[in-house]
């Protein structure tokens, strides 16, 4: 089997393949690796024919909806994924062939309800049910303590010894370990008494995972997180360096507009020298009449460099071509020493 192992931070996915057809599928993908997985694909010469979730993550931002789209094949999880994208529902004992190995599916809810384990040959990949020295959190949306344990003891805790389990997360130590060396040492399945274990789930006091409310958002929804949408206004505009600018306003171009797209009290409060004020929060309303030359160079500004990218994407597309962004914020123009205007009193 063509096996890779993708971590980011403690998230893991994992590229599967057989050697002999060349058909692949990936678990668990996350958006900022979509790139590495292609190419580690490309380079097994592996086509992807699935990708799947082993459940609704709440902690990072899965690439299923993404990458389906990009590469035209499903999306696979369990009949009960609350995300309107999957195009695969998989049930209890269901077998997804990708060539020669077959993953079957343990429907192992308790971390969340549609939480499911792919059984091949020699391996099992867990999700978030049964981590390396832990178990997947029960405290989440659709989490229950009395589901895991079942889903541990009842289902996957029973499957042959020495099975490899390669869970979604590990956040210490060994990349992967066996159901044997689980039983043996991961210390939340020595409560092997239905009410013990669930007591110690149910008192874990855990932090919240960040942007939890924003990665269940986006998958649940296939919509897209902040820094999707910055990513995607960033791939359609260039950009223009703050020398650059300041160069240009030095030498009175009048073909050159900069534009403050931030609230007026930050543009009252110092702006670039020349720089036309147009609020992001109006510029659409209000395009028609600051700006009546479509073939003038824009630059755009804000704070910190992600509005101005945005309102740069906006102008592109209502047919300012050649709008672009300022590779900076007005922040880091202060820091430089670049000329600001009102000039602050010394
Ligand atoms: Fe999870």
């Amino acid at each position: 089997m063509i096996f890779e192992q993708v971590a980011n931070g403690g998230c893991q996915s994992y590229l599967i393949g057989c050697g002999d057809t060349c058909a692949g599928a990936l678990i668990d993908p996350e958006v900022r690796k979509i790139d590495r997985y292609r190419a580690l694909a490309a380079q097994h010469g592996v086509r992807i024919q699935y990708i799947i979730d082993t459940h609704t993550h709440a902690d990072h931002f899965s690439a299923s909806k993404q990458l389906s789209e990009a590469l035209g094949v499903p999306v696979v999880a369990h009949r009960l994924s609350p995300a309107p994208y999957v195009d695969l529902r998989v049930d209890e004992g269901d077998v997804i062939k990708v060539g020669n190995i077959r993953l079957t599916v343990l429907h192992t809810p308790g971390h969340t309800r549609d939480s499911m384990s792919l059984v091949a040959s020699d391996r099992v990949f867990t999700g978030d049910a049964l981590l390396i020295g832990a178990t997947g959190r029960t405290d989440l949306p659709s989490g229950d303590p009395e589901e895991l344990y079942d889903s541990l003891f009842g289902k996957i805790l029973k499957l042959d010894p020495g099975m490899r389990i390669y869970p979604a997360h590990i956040y210490k130590g060994a990349s992967c370990s066996t159901i044997e060396e689980e039983l043996r040492s991961n210390p939340r399945l020595q409560k092997r008494e239905r009410g013990e274990f669930v007591e110690m789930m149910r008192t874990l006091s855990l932090s919240m995972p960040e942007h939890l409310t924003e990665a269940l958002r986006v998958n649940m929804s296939g919509g897209v997180s902040v820094a999707q949408l910055l990513a995607e206004a960033a791939a359609e505009v260039p950009f223009m360096s703050m020398e650059e600018v300041k160069t240009r306003i030095g030498a009175g171009a009048n073909d050159f507009i900069v534009l403050d797209v931030r609230e007026r009290d930050a543009f009252d409060g110092g702006h670039i020298p020349t720089a036309h004020h147009l609020p992001r929060g109006i510029l659409e309303l209000k395009v028609n009449e600051a700006l009546p030359d479509p073939t003038v160079r824009i630059v755009t500004y804000c704070e910190f460099g992600k509005i101005s990218t945005l309102a740069a994407a906006t102008l592109r597309r209502m047919g300012f071509t050649r709008a672009v962004a300022l590779d900076g914020g007005m922040k880091a123009w202060k820091e430089k020493g670049f000329p600001v205007e009102p000039q602050t009193q010394a």
